[in-house]
């Protein structure tokens, strides 16, 4: 039940640093992350998210972005999604039959804030260290109740 995939709209800032954040905190954990949109296809993560990640500990300077696809459905135990549109947009390419769950990283359902248009780089860092710890610890909690 360990193959996180991570989903934003860009794929270059909350999902490659929800999937750098909760791998550092879980190396355990197969991690990856994806856009619901193309416009960044093989970009690094955005310049100005790197530098707000980097004195955390936090190096995203080797991902690169990748586009969601239908199949990733198959490759991931689970997918969690930045808000309710990448929610949305993921649902629409379910293949029939699959079970996969996706959830929003937010413990509420509330969206994680987009930096890349209110440039709370920080700010989102802080969700997305939270976020990942609440995550992690539900994963835990699921491997005790199963074991
Ligand atoms: P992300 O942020 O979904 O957190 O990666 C965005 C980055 C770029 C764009 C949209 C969202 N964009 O439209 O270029």
């Amino acid at each position: 039940m360990h193959r996180i995939l991570f989903v934003c709209l860009g794929n270059i800032c909350r999902s490659p640093t929800a999937e750098a954040v909760t791998r550092a905190k879980a190396p355990h954990l197969a991690l990856d992350s994806a856009g619901t949109a193309g416009y960044h296809i093989g970009n690094p993560p955005y310049g100005p998210m790197q530098s707000a990640a980097r004195p955390r500990g936090y190096d995203l300077s080797g991902l690169r972005a990748r586009q969601f696809s239908p199949n990733d459905f198959n490759s991931f135990d689970m997918i969690v999604a930045m808000d309710a549109d990448n929610l949305r947009d993921i649902e629409a390419q379910r293949p029939a039959g699959n079970t996969t769950p996706v959830t929003i990283f937010t413990p509420d359902g509330a969206p994680v804030p987009d930096p890349y248009y209110t440039r709370d780089f920080d700010g989102c860092l802080d969700l997305i260290e939270d976020c990942a710890d609440r995550l992690i610890a539900g994963l835990s909690r699921t491997d005790d109740a199963t074991r």
